[in-house]
């Protein structure tokens, strides 16, 4: 293999085939390619794009290079969500347990805060004693043994996928559609899944803010997805505010065990229920229709009200390490020393609430990372109670910023005044879910 031949031929509008990306994959896995040559390539393929093939032959190399579970003896369908993050994302908390609890395996592999995002990782975190590193042999025994483990990217997975992903991150060459699709894929494809949903944000708040751009990605993903015989549906879904009101680790875990008791926002739920009635019915293999969409959404609701899927969050907790007593009293999530009110300076309609001015604050409270070795504080955050079309009065509770001291209280002020609009006219947020997209097609919802 001649890789400055490679290169070259990338750079010039070229493709790489299958066993060329393979044998490169491997062998930049292993050493033998420097940064500096993959960091050309990554660039030229940045710049030149990818075609279909090309992307699907990159996804082969990157799932080569790990392991792959094998579930198929629980006899059990297997299915997980992706989502493309955001400010206050907490779904993923409440659906994996949720989802569980209805007889599907769900093998949830997740990240952590990039950026303005939050990362499920951290959320989970919060819970104390919570671990999240669990090694392949352990995730497949609490699978069996519980029907969902929420992890980290092991080891065995896609490996090339993080030395590939931690230079992106240094070459400017993340925000690259195939690229992208090919990193997300090649982790959840090797989960082994029966069924896969992804949730695409839209908005200002969202990873790619164009919208074309975000169908896109989804439809590269559903691809890539329905290719390797793993049926993919993505909804496309607003992230032009933040998702419920808590932001921040703790205050997220917090909204979440509220929301799997029946008692958080409704936009969280009603994206969770959405998102589960996906889920199960790829699980089973039930064709959609007003009846069986009607039906799931009435099954995820009883796991709810029945309290079954809180009971299957403890077991998830307990079974991780972490105190299954947060559930019944998430008085035990750690909690910020600083709590104070931030009120409106005048009245009007809410116009607006940025998400990505509250994301970036709270990185800067200390609740994300702004170098890879940062300790994230868990306590700290925001929770925002106006919403965007809600009229208020001067002197009106807005958010309340939970900080560790007077600096972080004065960082979050000052994105809330940033982020929260407050003027006369109409408010103009995106619908909850525009769009869902399935191999067949792209279906407004709106
Ligand atoms: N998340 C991933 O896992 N990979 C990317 O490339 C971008 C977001």
């Amino acid at each position: 293999m001649f890789v400055p031949g490679l290169i070259e031929r990338k750079r010039d509008g070229g493709s790489l085939g299958s066993e060329e990306w393979r044998d490169l994959l491997a062998a930049y896995a292993d050493g033998r390619v420097p940064d500096y040559q993959m960091a050309a390539l990554l660039m030229a393929c940045f710049l030149r794009g990818l075609g279909r093939e090309e992307t699907a032959g990159l996804l082969d190399g990157m799932m080569a290079s790990g392991g792959r579970l094998d579930l198929a003896h629980l006899g059990r369908p297997v299915v997980d969500k992706h989502s493309t993050g955001g400010v206050g994302d907490k779904v993923s908390l409440v659906l994996a347990p949720l989802v569980a609890a209805c007889g599907i395996v769900v093998p949830m592999m997740s990240g952590r805060g990039l950026g303005h995002t939050g990362g499920t990782l951290d959320k989970l975190e919060s819970i104390p004693g919570f671990r999240t590193a669990l090694s392949l042999e352990e995730t497949l025994a609490q699978l069996a043994r519980v029907g969902c483990a929420m992890i980290g990217q092991t080891p065995e997975i896609a490996p090339v996928d993080k030395k590939l992903y931690a230079l992106r991150d240094v070459t400017a060459t993340v925000e690259c559609i195939p690229l992208i699709s090919a990193s997300i894929m090649s982790k959840k494809l090797s989960e082994g899944l029966t069924g896969l949903v992804l949730d695409v944000k839209l908005g200002s708040g969202a990873f790619i803010t164009d919208e074309g751009r975000s169908r896109e990605l989804a439809e590269t993903m559903i691809r890539l997805g329905e290719d390797r015989g793993c049926p993919t549906v993505a909804l496309l879904t607003a992230m032009d505010r933040p998702l419920g009101r808590a932001c921040g680790n703790a205050l997220e875990a917090e909204e979440a065990i509220n929301a799997l008791k029946g008692e958080g926002p409704e936009d969280l739920h009603d994206l969770t229920i959405a998102e589960g009635v996906e889920m199960l019915l790829l699980g089973r293999k039930t064709p959609p229709s007003a009846a069986s969409r009607a039906a799931a959404v009435a099954e995820l609701e009883e796991a709810i009200t029945s309290g079954r899927a809180a009971e299957q969050f403890q077991r998830i907790i307990e079974a991780q390490g972490g105190n299954p007593a947060v559930v019944d009293d998430p008085g035990l999530l750690p909690t910020a020393p600083r709590v104070e009110v931030f009120r409106a300076t005048h009245g009007g309609t809410v116009l607006r609430v940025e998400p990505r001015a509250i994301g970036r604050a709270i990185v800067q409270m200390g609740g994300g990372r702004q170098k890879v070795d940062d300790v994230v504080d868990p306590s700290v955050g925001m929770v925002i109670s106006a919403r965007p079309g809600q009229a208020v009065e001067k002197g009106e509770a807005l958010a309340s910023i939970y900080a560790r001291d007077e600096d972080g209280v004065t960082i979050a002020r000052r994105s809330l005044e940033q982020s929260i609009a407050i003027g006369e006219g109409k408010a103009s947020p995106l619908p909850l879910i525009a769009a869902r997209i399935t191999a067949q097609g792209f279906e407004p919802l709106v």
